[in-house]
Protein backbone atom coordinates (compact mmCIF):
# COMPACT_ATOMS: atom_id res chain seq x y z
CA UNK A 1 0.00 0.00 0.00
CA UNK A 2 1.40 3.27 -0.83
CA UNK A 3 0.11 6.97 0.25
CA UNK A 4 0.35 9.54 -1.97
CA UNK A 5 3.76 12.11 -1.96
CA UNK A 6 1.22 14.96 -1.87
CA UNK A 7 -0.56 13.43 2.02
CA UNK A 8 3.11 12.78 3.12
CA UNK A 9 4.16 17.07 2.22
CA UNK A 10 1.38 17.90 4.67
CA UNK A 11 1.45 18.75 8.16
CA UNK A 12 -1.18 17.43 10.62
CA UNK A 13 -2.95 20.87 11.96
CA UNK A 14 -1.01 21.65 14.93
CA UNK A 15 -4.02 23.48 17.03
CA UNK A 16 -6.07 20.21 16.80
CA UNK A 17 -3.05 17.95 17.94
CA UNK A 18 -2.66 20.68 21.03
CA UNK A 19 -6.20 19.92 21.75
CA UNK A 20 -6.29 16.05 21.44
CA UNK A 21 -2.83 16.61 23.90
CA UNK A 22 -4.68 17.94 26.18
CA UNK A 23 -7.77 15.89 26.27
CA UNK A 24 -5.26 12.30 26.40
CA UNK A 25 -3.98 13.97 29.99
CA UNK A 26 -7.25 14.49 31.13
CA UNK A 27 -8.10 11.37 30.12
CA UNK A 28 -5.28 10.10 32.41
CA UNK A 29 -6.47 11.94 35.11
CA UNK A 30 -4.25 15.09 34.99
CA UNK A 31 -5.86 18.35 36.42
CA UNK A 32 -4.82 20.15 32.85
CA UNK A 33 -5.34 23.73 32.05
CA UNK A 34 -5.83 23.77 28.29
CA UNK A 35 -5.19 27.02 26.70
CA UNK A 36 -5.48 25.98 22.84
CA UNK A 37 -8.99 26.33 21.72
CA UNK A 38 -10.17 27.86 18.84
CA UNK A 39 -13.72 28.32 19.27
CA UNK A 40 -16.04 30.25 21.73
CA UNK A 41 -16.84 28.29 25.10
CA UNK A 42 -20.40 30.07 24.55
CA UNK A 43 -23.62 27.65 23.84
CA UNK A 44 -24.95 28.28 20.32
CA UNK A 45 -27.98 30.88 20.86
CA UNK A 46 -31.45 29.23 21.13
CA UNK A 47 -33.20 30.94 18.49
CA UNK A 48 -30.61 29.68 16.12
CA UNK A 49 -30.75 26.21 17.55
CA UNK A 50 -34.28 25.98 16.87
CA UNK A 51 -34.20 26.83 13.13
CA UNK A 52 -32.26 23.77 13.09
CA UNK A 53 -34.73 21.84 14.58
CA UNK A 54 -37.86 22.77 12.63
CA UNK A 55 -35.77 22.48 9.49
CA UNK A 56 -35.19 18.81 10.65
CA UNK A 57 -39.01 18.08 12.31
CA UNK A 58 -40.68 19.97 9.38
CA UNK A 59 -38.50 19.13 6.61
CA UNK A 60 -36.20 16.24 6.76
CA UNK A 61 -33.23 18.76 7.17
CA UNK A 62 -33.68 19.75 3.64
CA UNK A 63 -32.32 16.96 1.97
CA UNK A 64 -29.73 17.79 -0.79
CA UNK A 65 -29.39 21.80 -1.37
CA UNK A 66 -27.61 24.05 -4.46
CA UNK A 67 -24.17 23.19 -4.10
CA UNK A 68 -23.43 26.70 -3.50
CA UNK A 69 -25.98 27.15 -0.60
CA UNK A 70 -29.59 27.83 -0.07
CA UNK A 71 -30.18 30.90 -2.16
CA UNK A 72 -31.81 32.38 1.12
CA UNK A 73 -28.92 32.05 3.27
CA UNK A 74 -26.76 33.66 0.25
CA UNK A 75 -29.26 36.39 0.41
CA UNK A 76 -28.93 36.60 3.73
CA UNK A 77 -25.12 36.64 3.53
CA UNK A 78 -25.08 39.57 1.25
CA UNK A 79 -28.01 41.43 3.36
CA UNK A 80 -25.54 41.72 6.04
CA UNK A 81 -22.70 43.09 4.16
CA UNK A 82 -25.56 45.96 2.27
CA UNK A 83 -26.60 46.60 5.87
CA UNK A 84 -23.03 46.72 8.01
CA UNK A 85 -21.18 48.08 5.03
CA UNK A 86 -24.03 49.52 2.32
CA UNK A 87 -22.05 47.24 -0.57
CA UNK A 88 -23.88 45.00 -2.63
CA UNK A 89 -23.45 41.33 -3.65
CA UNK A 90 -25.51 39.49 -5.99
CA UNK A 91 -26.66 35.56 -5.30
CA UNK A 92 -24.01 34.46 -7.41
CA UNK A 93 -21.20 36.51 -6.17
CA UNK A 94 -21.67 33.67 -2.58
CA UNK A 95 -20.37 30.58 -2.28
CA UNK A 96 -21.61 28.97 0.94
CA UNK A 97 -19.52 25.69 1.92
CA UNK A 98 -18.61 23.42 4.83
CA UNK A 99 -17.04 25.61 6.99
CA UNK A 100 -14.35 28.49 6.23
CA UNK A 101 -11.17 25.97 6.40
CA UNK A 102 -12.94 24.05 3.71
CA UNK A 103 -13.51 27.32 1.61
CA UNK A 104 -10.37 28.51 1.94
CA UNK A 105 -8.65 24.62 0.42
CA UNK A 106 -11.22 24.92 -2.42
CA UNK A 107 -10.31 28.63 -3.06
CA UNK A 108 -6.64 26.99 -3.32
CA UNK A 109 -7.61 24.13 -5.66
CA UNK A 110 -8.81 26.41 -7.94
CA UNK A 111 -6.55 29.69 -8.04
CA UNK A 112 -3.36 27.90 -7.54
CA UNK A 113 -1.42 25.81 -10.54
CA UNK A 114 1.70 23.85 -9.34
CA UNK A 115 4.41 25.95 -8.84
CA UNK A 116 2.01 29.06 -8.09
CA UNK A 117 2.88 31.45 -5.57
CA UNK A 118 0.92 32.64 -2.84
CA UNK A 119 2.28 35.27 -0.37
CA UNK A 120 0.80 34.60 3.56
CA UNK A 121 2.03 37.00 5.87
CA UNK A 122 3.56 35.32 9.51
CA UNK A 123 2.16 34.29 11.85
CA UNK A 124 -0.50 32.79 9.57
CA UNK A 125 -3.58 30.45 10.44
CA UNK A 126 -1.78 26.51 10.75
CA UNK A 127 -3.68 25.51 7.75
CA UNK A 128 -3.45 28.31 5.37
CA UNK A 129 0.30 27.09 4.23
CA UNK A 130 -1.04 23.14 4.33
CA UNK A 131 -4.01 24.74 1.63
CA UNK A 132 -1.56 26.59 -0.87
CA UNK A 133 0.54 23.33 -0.92
CA UNK A 134 -2.01 20.50 -1.32
CA UNK A 135 -2.61 22.77 -4.33
CA UNK A 136 0.97 22.07 -5.15
CA UNK A 137 1.62 25.98 -5.25
CA UNK A 138 4.21 27.12 -2.96
CA UNK A 139 3.44 29.49 0.31
CA UNK A 140 5.93 32.34 0.40
CA UNK A 141 5.99 33.66 3.89
CA UNK A 142 6.71 37.56 4.69
CA UNK A 143 6.76 38.82 8.08
CA UNK A 144 7.07 42.03 9.54
CA UNK A 145 8.74 43.62 12.53
CA UNK A 146 7.97 42.55 16.20
CA UNK A 147 7.11 46.34 17.17
CA UNK A 148 4.40 46.16 14.77
CA UNK A 149 2.82 42.99 16.02
CA UNK A 150 4.62 41.31 12.49
CA UNK A 151 2.18 43.46 10.26
CA UNK A 152 3.60 43.71 6.44
CA UNK A 153 3.35 46.70 4.60
CA UNK A 154 3.71 47.20 0.56
CA UNK A 155 7.19 47.21 0.71
CA UNK A 156 7.56 43.65 1.67
CA UNK A 157 5.12 42.50 -0.09
CA UNK A 158 6.87 44.32 -3.16
CA UNK A 159 9.75 42.32 -1.93
CA UNK A 160 8.15 38.99 -2.10
CA UNK A 161 6.69 39.31 -5.51
CA UNK A 162 7.60 37.50 -8.06
CA UNK A 163 5.64 35.92 -11.61
CA UNK A 164 4.36 33.19 -10.14
CA UNK A 165 2.89 34.90 -7.67
CA UNK A 166 -1.34 34.69 -8.29
CA UNK A 167 -3.04 35.64 -4.62
CA UNK A 168 -2.22 37.24 -1.36
CA UNK A 169 -4.02 35.81 1.65
CA UNK A 170 -4.90 38.27 4.36
CA UNK A 171 -6.07 37.50 7.88
CA UNK A 172 -7.58 40.25 9.86
CA UNK A 173 -8.10 39.88 12.42
CA UNK A 174 -4.98 37.36 12.94
CA UNK A 175 -5.46 34.26 14.58
CA UNK A 176 -2.96 33.78 16.04
CA UNK A 177 -1.85 37.63 16.89
CA UNK A 178 -4.94 39.54 17.21
CA UNK A 179 -3.42 42.14 14.89
CA UNK A 180 -6.47 44.05 12.94
CA UNK A 181 -4.74 45.74 9.84
CA UNK A 182 -6.11 49.72 9.50
CA UNK A 183 -8.34 50.49 6.63
CA UNK A 184 -5.95 52.93 5.01
CA UNK A 185 -3.20 49.86 5.44
CA UNK A 186 -6.14 47.75 4.06
CA UNK A 187 -6.49 50.19 1.25
CA UNK A 188 -2.86 50.40 0.48
CA UNK A 189 -2.34 46.51 0.49
CA UNK A 190 -5.62 46.31 -1.86
CA UNK A 191 -4.23 48.86 -4.80
CA UNK A 192 -0.64 47.08 -4.61
CA UNK A 193 -2.73 43.77 -5.48
CA UNK A 194 -4.99 45.41 -8.03
CA UNK A 195 -1.35 46.97 -9.73
CA UNK A 196 -0.08 43.36 -9.76
CA UNK A 197 -3.46 41.63 -10.82
CA UNK A 198 -2.76 39.30 -7.66
CA UNK A 199 -6.13 37.43 -5.91
CA UNK A 200 -6.52 38.64 -2.34
CA UNK A 201 -7.76 36.08 -0.41
CA UNK A 202 -9.37 38.05 2.92
CA UNK A 203 -9.92 35.91 5.58
CA UNK A 204 -11.77 37.46 7.91
CA UNK A 205 -13.71 35.43 10.12
CA UNK A 206 -13.10 37.19 12.93
CA UNK A 207 -14.69 40.29 12.01
CA UNK A 208 -17.31 40.83 14.23
CA UNK A 209 -14.70 40.23 17.34
CA UNK A 210 -13.21 42.86 17.69
CA UNK A 211 -12.23 45.22 20.97
CA UNK A 212 -11.88 48.23 23.07
CA UNK A 213 -13.17 50.22 20.50
CA UNK A 214 -11.41 49.38 17.26
CA UNK A 215 -13.41 50.47 14.08
CA UNK A 216 -14.51 47.53 11.96
CA UNK A 217 -12.57 46.91 8.92
CA UNK A 218 -12.75 45.01 6.01
CA UNK A 219 -11.91 44.47 2.67
CA UNK A 220 -15.53 45.12 2.03
CA UNK A 221 -14.94 49.00 3.14
CA UNK A 222 -12.15 49.73 0.40
CA UNK A 223 -12.80 50.87 -3.34
CA UNK A 224 -14.45 49.06 -6.37
CA UNK A 225 -11.51 47.80 -7.93
CA UNK A 226 -9.84 46.50 -4.93
CA UNK A 227 -13.19 44.95 -4.23
CA UNK A 228 -13.17 43.01 -6.97
CA UNK A 229 -9.52 41.48 -6.57
CA UNK A 230 -10.83 40.19 -3.47
CA UNK A 231 -12.65 37.53 -2.42
CA UNK A 232 -13.70 37.67 1.36
CA UNK A 233 -13.99 34.28 3.40
CA UNK A 234 -16.26 34.59 6.50
CA UNK A 235 -18.53 32.44 8.33
CA UNK A 236 -20.84 31.68 11.51
CA UNK A 237 -18.18 29.79 13.57
CA UNK A 238 -16.74 32.32 15.82
CA UNK A 239 -19.37 35.28 15.51
CA UNK A 240 -22.47 32.67 16.36
CA UNK A 241 -21.01 30.21 18.26
CA UNK A 242 -21.51 27.70 15.91
CA UNK A 243 -17.83 25.80 14.95
CA UNK A 244 -19.99 22.52 14.69
CA UNK A 245 -22.13 23.81 12.46
CA UNK A 246 -19.68 23.95 9.73
CA UNK A 247 -20.51 26.81 7.71
CA UNK A 248 -18.48 29.33 5.81
CA UNK A 249 -18.49 31.26 2.76
CA UNK A 250 -16.98 33.05 -0.01
CA UNK A 251 -17.93 36.41 -1.42
CA UNK A 252 -16.97 38.10 -4.49
CA UNK A 253 -15.54 37.83 -8.27
CA UNK A 254 -18.27 35.79 -9.97
CA UNK A 255 -16.21 34.06 -12.51
CA UNK A 256 -14.21 32.51 -9.48
CA UNK A 257 -16.91 32.01 -6.77
CA UNK A 258 -18.59 29.60 -10.10
CA UNK A 259 -15.17 27.99 -10.49
CA UNK A 260 -15.15 27.33 -6.39
CA UNK A 261 -18.77 25.65 -6.92
CA UNK A 262 -17.93 24.00 -9.64
CA UNK A 263 -15.53 22.01 -7.69
CA UNK A 264 -17.66 21.32 -4.27
CA UNK A 265 -20.13 19.82 -6.92
CA UNK A 266 -17.76 16.75 -7.76
CA UNK A 267 -15.76 17.12 -3.80
CA UNK A 268 -18.39 17.27 -1.19
CA UNK A 269 -21.92 18.59 -2.87
CA UNK A 270 -23.90 20.73 -0.42
CA UNK A 271 -23.12 21.65 3.43
CA UNK A 272 -26.13 20.52 5.43
CA UNK A 273 -29.40 22.13 4.94
CA UNK A 274 -29.90 22.12 8.73
CA UNK A 275 -26.88 23.98 9.48
CA UNK A 276 -27.70 25.96 6.66
CA UNK A 277 -31.19 26.69 8.00
CA UNK A 278 -29.97 27.69 11.43
CA UNK A 279 -27.73 30.03 9.87
CA UNK A 280 -30.45 31.79 8.11
CA UNK A 281 -32.37 32.82 11.07
CA UNK A 282 -28.77 33.84 12.89
CA UNK A 283 -27.94 36.36 10.11
CA UNK A 284 -31.72 37.53 9.63
CA UNK A 285 -33.20 37.56 13.05
CA UNK A 286 -29.95 38.73 15.43
CA UNK A 287 -30.77 39.24 18.67
CA UNK A 288 -27.99 40.88 21.34
CA UNK A 289 -26.56 37.88 21.92
CA UNK A 290 -23.75 38.42 19.24
CA UNK A 291 -23.01 41.23 21.16
CA UNK A 292 -22.97 39.67 24.99
CA UNK A 293 -20.11 37.51 23.88
CA UNK A 294 -18.37 40.29 21.57
CA UNK A 295 -18.34 42.40 25.29
CA UNK A 296 -17.42 39.19 27.39
CA UNK A 297 -14.73 38.50 25.13
CA UNK A 298 -13.24 42.04 25.32
CA UNK A 299 -13.18 41.60 28.96
CA UNK A 300 -11.60 38.76 29.00
CA UNK A 301 -8.76 40.07 26.80
CA UNK A 302 -8.07 42.90 28.95
CA UNK A 303 -7.89 40.71 31.96
CA UNK A 304 -5.98 38.28 29.77
CA UNK A 305 -3.34 40.28 28.88
CA UNK A 306 -2.43 42.13 31.63
CA UNK A 307 -2.19 38.47 32.92
CA UNK A 308 0.41 37.46 30.10
CA UNK A 309 2.60 40.69 30.45
CA UNK A 310 2.95 40.05 34.01
CA UNK A 311 4.28 36.79 33.53
CA UNK A 312 8.68 36.93 33.44
CA UNK A 313 10.39 36.37 30.30
CA UNK A 314 6.85 37.09 27.85
CA UNK A 315 6.43 40.28 25.95
CA UNK A 316 3.47 41.62 23.56
CA UNK A 317 4.59 44.63 21.49
CA UNK A 318 0.98 45.39 21.37
CA UNK A 319 -2.12 44.68 22.82
CA UNK A 320 -4.73 42.94 20.19
CA UNK A 321 -7.77 44.31 19.16
CA UNK A 322 -9.46 41.33 17.50
CA UNK A 323 -10.07 37.68 17.31
CA UNK A 324 -9.42 35.43 20.90
CA UNK A 325 -5.73 34.58 21.13
CA UNK A 326 -2.44 36.32 22.75
CA UNK A 327 0.69 34.90 20.94
CA UNK A 328 3.42 36.52 23.30
CA UNK A 329 7.46 35.89 22.48
CA UNK A 330 8.59 33.89 25.21
CA UNK A 331 12.46 33.17 24.69
CA UNK A 332 13.21 34.75 27.20
CA UNK A 333 11.06 32.89 29.60
CA UNK A 334 12.78 30.08 27.74
CA UNK A 335 16.57 30.85 28.23
CA UNK A 336 15.98 31.97 32.19
CA UNK A 337 14.30 28.21 32.92
CA UNK A 338 17.36 26.85 31.07
CA UNK A 339 15.80 25.35 27.96
CA UNK A 340 17.22 25.65 24.48
CA UNK A 341 14.18 26.27 22.76
CA UNK A 342 10.82 27.78 23.00
CA UNK A 343 9.49 24.09 21.71
CA UNK A 344 11.22 22.52 24.78
CA UNK A 345 9.94 25.07 27.38
CA UNK A 346 6.30 24.53 25.37
CA UNK A 347 7.06 20.38 26.00
CA UNK A 348 7.86 21.13 30.17
CA UNK A 349 5.17 23.49 30.54
CA UNK A 350 2.60 20.51 29.37
CA UNK A 351 4.51 18.19 31.06
CA UNK A 352 5.62 19.56 34.84
CA UNK A 353 2.65 23.03 34.66
CA UNK A 354 0.34 20.99 32.93
CA UNK A 355 -0.53 23.79 30.90
CA UNK A 356 -1.19 22.97 27.25
CA UNK A 357 -1.05 25.84 24.42
CA UNK A 358 0.64 26.28 20.82
CA UNK A 359 3.76 26.49 19.67
CA UNK A 360 4.75 29.35 17.66
CA UNK A 361 6.74 27.17 14.86
CA UNK A 362 3.01 25.92 13.56
CA UNK A 363 1.85 29.44 13.09
CA UNK A 364 5.40 30.36 11.54
CA UNK A 365 7.66 31.72 14.83
CA UNK A 366 9.39 29.88 16.51
CA UNK A 367 9.61 32.55 19.49
CA UNK A 368 5.81 32.53 20.61
CA UNK A 369 3.18 30.45 22.10
CA UNK A 370 -0.21 30.80 20.96
CA UNK A 371 -2.99 31.32 24.10
CA UNK A 372 -6.40 30.95 23.86
CA UNK A 373 -8.87 33.56 25.90
CA UNK A 374 -11.94 31.69 25.04
CA UNK A 375 -11.99 30.11 28.16
CA UNK A 376 -13.26 31.40 31.77
CA UNK A 377 -11.48 34.19 33.09
CA UNK A 378 -10.71 31.86 36.26
CA UNK A 379 -9.27 28.91 34.20
CA UNK A 380 -6.97 31.21 32.02
CA UNK A 381 -5.59 33.10 35.62
CA UNK A 382 -5.03 30.11 37.23
CA UNK A 383 -3.19 29.00 33.49
CA UNK A 384 -0.83 31.40 33.95
CA UNK A 385 -0.42 30.90 37.86
CA UNK A 386 0.76 27.59 37.28
CA UNK A 387 3.38 29.05 34.55
CA UNK A 388 4.73 31.92 36.98
CA UNK A 389 5.02 29.35 39.62
CA UNK A 390 7.06 26.83 37.13
CA UNK A 391 9.19 29.87 36.24
CA UNK A 392 10.03 30.70 39.94
CA UNK A 393 10.90 26.98 40.47
CA UNK A 394 13.27 26.73 37.70
CA UNK A 395 14.91 29.90 38.06
CA UNK A 396 16.05 28.74 41.62
C1 LIG B 1 -8.10 32.34 10.64
C2 LIG B 1 -9.09 31.24 10.54
N1 LIG B 1 -9.68 31.00 9.36
C3 LIG B 1 -10.57 30.00 9.21
C4 LIG B 1 -10.91 29.19 10.27
C5 LIG B 1 -11.88 28.06 10.03
O1 LIG B 1 -13.17 28.36 10.43
P1 LIG B 1 -14.36 27.33 10.16
O2 LIG B 1 -14.80 26.83 11.49
O3 LIG B 1 -15.44 28.15 9.51
O4 LIG B 1 -13.87 26.26 9.27
C6 LIG B 1 -10.32 29.40 11.52
C7 LIG B 1 -10.63 28.50 12.66
O5 LIG B 1 -9.92 28.40 13.63
C8 LIG B 1 -9.40 30.46 11.66
O6 LIG B 1 -8.81 30.71 12.83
Amino acid sequence: MKLSKRIQNVAPSATLAASQKANDLKAQGIDVISLTVGESDFDTPEYIAQAAIKTVKEHTGDRYTPVNGIPELRQAIADSYKRDADVRYDLDQVFVGTGAKNVLFTLFQVLVDPGDEVIIPVPYWVSFSEHVKMAEGKPVFVQGPYEDSYKITVEDLEKAYTDQTVALLLNSPSNPSGVVYSQEEIQAIGEWAVEKDVVIVADEIYSRLIYNGQEPVSFVRTTDDVRNQTIIVNGASKTYAMTGWRIGYALGNKEIIAAVSKYASQANGNPTGISQHAVIAAYNEETDEVEKMRQSFEQRLNKAYDLIVSIPGFKLANKPSGAFYLFPDVTEAAKMTGYDSVEDFNLALIEEAHVVTVVGSSFGISDCLRFSYAVDEATFAEGVQRIKEFIEEKRK
